[in-house]
């Protein structure tokens, strides 16, 4: 794989800050954004006064813990402009959550939004290792979802040649990548295995093509992965992290050089890491549920949004911003099986390391009698394809997860793209219990 490290000069001066100057900075933006909020959404003006507490009381970065909670249902509650902070004619764009069912969450952006959100997705791209004048093929969707024009806005802003491809027809994927030479490729994780199958389905090999790096976020995925597809493909495999309700991709993201965790750009958002439980705020380092407040949105302020995302906050290195552990799961998709807690990305790492294995897999969620039950569906490589082979790989996940997750689980392997495939997030956990 080719050194993308970044050259002398290609920072922005806030990413080597002190952390005095970026706190200074934080202090001084977040005070704004608390006054902004209170000023222009009658929720905030409410929620705040009821709390008892006041914009003008802020005198340090530390007060933001008395202000309350804001969660994805206050958006459904106002749905669909009511959180908006500036008249609806100053916003110049609407995104929308990907949730599948029912009405979407809605986001706005005023054209300094818009600028900032390119701004930090160019950031985010060179941090990954992609330079001006790269060609970028963008393979996530684009519409109401962030992920395409996100991406989109932030490489024309890098200054690179865009290949607005969106997810879908996997076949023209692989033809376009061949012919217009990207060195860059923006996807969510799982579609990229389905673009790796198709490579591999038309008997070219991958590692062949110009690709350096794959920007990948939209959903989880673990180190093991990473190790896979970067081996694929030789080429870089770097997180990137974002949701619609704080801005979109480009809230943080992996240095190339380090690939040690999501640097959070924290000039334009403020984390905290709470206890899920108790909503009390957790020092750096300690595993929790990620809070986000935004400190530079006009048409969408966010005060202290739970995102569900579990993380814990860790000092920069290759920047000096705070870095956010790779996403273990959402609070929403953790399984609690006989009070036993399983995320998804633990079954992708321990499938990942069973010889035989593909990597695509859906857990499904069944009852037995009273019990629930849990079973992992999986398809074995081409040259596993005997029944034997099959089941002998079946009983070694079986074991692992049995050993490092403490529960029972069934292992259905499939034949090779006998498992469901995603052209973006992929849906890890199909949950068949009765409803009650
Ligand atoms: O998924 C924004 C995005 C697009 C990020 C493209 C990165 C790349 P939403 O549809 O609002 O926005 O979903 C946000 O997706 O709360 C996480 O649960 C999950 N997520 C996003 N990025 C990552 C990541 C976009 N790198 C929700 N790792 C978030 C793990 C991620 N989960």
């Amino acid at each position: 794989m080719k050194d993308l490290s970044p050259r002398p000069g290609d920072l922005e001066p806030i990413e080597t800050a002190s952390r005095d100057e970026i706190a200074a900075l934080q202090l001084d933006r977040l005070k704004w954004s608390l006054a902004h909020a209170y000023e222009n959404v009658p929720m905030y003006r409410d929620r705040f006064d009821a709390a008892g507490v006041h914009p003008d009381d802020v005198t340090s970065l530390a007060d933001l813990a008395k202000f309350p909670f804001t969660v994805k249902q206050d958006l459904r509650d106002h749905y669909p402009f009511g959180l908006f902070a500036v008249p609806r004619e100053q916003i110049v764009r609407v995104h929308g959550s990907s949730g599948t069912t029912g009405k979407p969450t809605v986001v706005g952006y005023t054209q300094k939004d818009i600028d900032n959100w390119a701004e930090l997705v160019a950031r985010s791209m060179r941090a990954s290792g992609t330079r001006a004048g790269d060609i970028v093929h963008v393979a996530y969707g684009y519409g109401l979802f962030t992920g395409g024009l996100g991406a989109h806005y932030g490489a024309e802003r890098l200054g690179c040649t865009v290949i607005p491809v969106s997810g879908g027809m996997t076949p023209r994927q692989v033809m376009l990548i061949r012919d217009f030479a990207p060195s860059t490729i923006m996807v969510t994780p799982s579609y990229m295995l389905n673009i790796l199958d198709e490579f591999r389905r038309e008997g070219i090999d991958p590692r062949e093509t110009s690709l350096q790096v794959g920007i990948f976020g939209a959903e989880p995925w673990t180190n093991a992965m990473r190790a896979e597809v970067e081996q694929a493909f030789d080429m870089h495999a770097v997180d990137i992290y974002g949701l619609s309700e704080i801005m979109g991709p480009g809230v943080a993201n992996e240095c190339v050089e380090t690939k040690d965790g999501l640097h959070i750009w924290e000039d334009h958002f403020y984390p905290e890491v709470i206890d899920p439980e108790t909503g009390e705020v957790l020092p750096d380092g300690e595993l929790g549920e990620l809070v986000f407040t935004t400190l530079t949105k006009e048409g969408l302020p966010m005060i202290r949004y739970r995102t569900r995302d579990l993380t814990r906050l860790m000092p920069g290195t290759a920047r000096s911003m705070r870095r956010m552990e790779k996403i273990t799961g959402r609070s929403d998709d953790m399984i609690i099986l006989r009070g036993v807690n399983v995320f998804p990305t633990q079954v992708e790492e321990l499938l990942l390391a069973t010889e035989g294995l593909a990597p695509h897999f859906q857990i499904e969620l069944f009852r037995v009698g009273r019990m629930d039950a849990m079973r992992v569906h999986c398809e074995c490589l081409p040259h596993l394809a005997g029944a034997e082979a099959r089941g002998a790989a079946a009983k070694l996940l079986a074991k692992k997860i049995k050993d490092t997750v403490g529960i029972s689980a069934e292992i259905s392997v499939a034949d090779p793209g006998g498992v469901a495939r995603s052209e973006g997030k992929a849906q890890r956990v199909v949950d068949n219990r009765p409803k009650e």
